[in-house]
C-alpha cells in the first residue's frame, strides 16, 4: 500500500502544473473539467489547499450563463498539442453570446456535474482550512449557478432532466449509447482538422476517425450559433444515466454546503429529490435491470447496456427493488469481469463490445470509483470491498493507466492518468 500511494503521489505532483492538475502530460495537456473535480477528491489528501485551487482554477472560466466548460486552455502548451485547440472553439468571441470569459480560452461544452461533490469533500478533509480560505464561501454560489445552468438551458426533453448536446459532454465518448444518434450526424470531411490524440494513443484503443467527423460537426454547429442553448438546433441530445445521477449528488452536496454555511438548503434538498423522481421516471428499465439512455430525438431509451447506467448506484434513497436490480446487474454475467473485478465500460455479452477502444469495453477507474462509493451508501459492504480490491491491483500494475481490459487487466490509453491516480489515493484513505 506505500509503494502505491508513493506512486500514485508522484503521478499527482508530475501532473501539476502550478494552479490545477493535467490528465496526461501526453495526451490531455490541458485542464478537463470532470477529471479536474476527481483529482481534487485524491489531492485532498496530499494537501487540502491544492485541492482548493484545482477546483478554483477550473471555477475561474466558468461562463456568465453558469455553464464550466469541458477544457480551460492552457496558454504555454502549442496550439497542435491537442485538438480541437483554442482557435477551433474560439470561446472568447463565438462564446460572446452566452458569457464565455474574455480569458483563458475555453471549449463550449460542458462535462458530468460532479464537482460539488468534489468540493465537498475537498472541504471535509480539512474544514478549518477551509474555513480559513472561505472557500465554500466562494465556490457555493458558483456552483449553484452551474446547476442552474444544466436545470434550465438544458432541460432540453422538458421532464427535468439535463441533456447532453455532444458525445463528449456525458464524457464516454464513443459509447456504443451514442451510435444511433450519431449516424444521423452528416460527418466533418476527413481533410478539414487533423486529430492529435493519434499522436499519443493507440488507434485501436481511441474513437475512430469517423466518430471524430461527428464529434467535429457537432462543435461546429454549436460554435456557430454562439454556443446558444436556445438558437442552436441540437443534432444530438440525450439525458445520460451518470451526468444526471452526479448532478443529483452533487445538488446534495450543495445542500451540506449550505447548513455549514448556515443558508437555507430546502431548495437543494427539494431539486435533488424532484431529479431522483425524474432519473428514476425517464431513465430507469426495470427489465434491462438499468438505467439507459434517453435519446430526446426519438424520445425512447437507447437498447444498450453501459456502465453509465449502474453509476447512479452512488445516488441515496432510490428505491429497493432499482439497488437490489442493479446490484445483480452489476455481479451478473454482463458486467462482472472475474479476473480484474472492475466493471467494463459496456456489456461483455453486448454486440458491440470491443475490449480495447475507449468507452465500448475498458474499464475505468472513475466509474468503478463511483459504483464503489455507492455500493458503500446502500450498505452492499462486500459488494464494495471487492471492487476495491480490484481497482487498487489493476491500478497499480497498469502504472495508473487511463483505461484497462476489463477481463485482462491489459493497460490501455495513457498512462500516468491523474484520476486512476487520484482515485487510488482516495480508495487507500
Ligand atoms: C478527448 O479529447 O479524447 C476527450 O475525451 C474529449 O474531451
Amino acid at each position: 500500500a506505500d509503494a502505491l500511494r508513493r506512486g500514485a503521489s508522484q503521478v499527482l505532483l508530475a501532473n501539476w502544473t502550478g494552479a490545477s492538475t493535467v490528465p496526461s502530460r501526453t495526451l490531455y495537456p490541458h485542464q478537463w473539467s470532470w477529471d479536474s473535480a476527481f483529482v481534487a477528491v485524491g489531492l485532498r489528501h496530499l494537501s487540502a489547499h491544492r485541492a482548493q485551487r484545482e477546483l478554483e482554477s477550473l471555477l475561474a472560466a466558468q461562463w456568465a450563463d453558469g455553464r464550466i466548460p469541458h477544457i480551460v486552455f492552457s496558454p504555454a502548451v502549442p496550439e497542435d498539442a491537442y485538438f480541437p485547440s483554442p482557435s477551433f472553439w474560439r470561446s472568447s468571441q463565438a462564446g460572446q453570446v452566452s458569457g464565455a470569459p474574455a480569458a483563458p480560452e475555453t471549449s463550449g461544452i460542458v462535462q458530468p456535474p460532479v464537482h460539488a461533490l468534489a468540493a465537498w469533500l475537498v472541504h471535509r478533509a480539512d474544514p478549518e482550512e477551509s474555513r480559513r480560505r472561505g472557500f465554500l464561501d466562494r465556490v457555493h454560489p458558483r456552483l449553484t449557478a452551474w446547476h442552474d445552468y444544466l436545470l434550465t438551458r438544458r432541460d432540453l426533453g422538458g421532464g427535468g432532466l439535463a441533456a447532453a448536446v455532444h458525445p463528449w459532454e456525458p464524457g464516454t465518448d464513443n459509447s456504443p449509447c451514442w451510435d444511433r444518434a450519431l449516424a444521423r450526424v452528416e460527418p466533418a470531411l476527413p481533410g478539414t482538422f487533423r486529430r492529435a490524440d493519434l499522436d499519443h494513443g493507440r488507434s485501436a484503443d481511441r474513437p475512430t476517425d469517423l466518430d471524430y467527423g461527428r464529434y467535429v460537426r457537432l462543435a461546429a454547429d454549436y460554435r456557430e450559433a454562439g454556443y446558444d442553448d436556445r438558437a442552436t438546433r441540437h443534432a444530438f441530445a440525450v439525458e445520460d444515466p451518470c451526468f444526471n445521477a452526479l448532478l443529483i449528488v452533487s445538488e446534495r452536496a450543495l445542500a451540506a454546503m449550505a447548513r455549514v454555511l448556515g443558508r437555507d438548503d430546502t431548495p437543494h434538498t427539494a431539486r435533488a429529490d424532484a431529479l431522483t423522481r425524474h432519473l428514476v421516471t425517464r431513465l430507469w428499465d426495470a427489465d434491462a435491470g438499468l438505467f439507459r439512455v434517453r435519446d430526446l430525438h426519438t424520445d425512447t431509451l437507447v437498447d444498450e447496456g453501459a456502465v453509465t447506467g449502474l453509476v447512479p448506484l452512488v445516488v441515496p434513497h432510490l428505491p429497493a427493488e432499482v439497488v437490489r436490480s442493479l446490484r445483480d446487474t452489476l455481479t451478473g454475467p454482463r458486467f462482472r469481469a472475474p479476473a480484474t473485478r472492475l466493471v467494463p465500460s459496456y456489456d461483455l455479452t453486448g454486440p458491440a463490445f470491443d475490449a480495447h477502444r475507449y468507452w465500448r469495453g475498458p474499464a475505468w477507474f472513475n466509474t468503478a470509483w463511483l459504483i464503489h462509493r455507492g455500493l458503500r451508501v446502500h450498505g452492499l459492504d462486500t459488494d464494495a470491498a471487492r471492487l476495491r480490491r480490484g481497482f487498487l491491483a489493476e491500478a497499480g500494475h497498469s502504472g495508473f493507466a487511463e483505461y484497462v481490459d476489463p477481463v485482462t487487466g491489459t493497460p490501455r490509453g495513457a498512462r500516468h492518468f491523474s484520476w486512476t491516480a487520484s482515485l487510488t489515493l482516495d480508495l487507500l484513505n
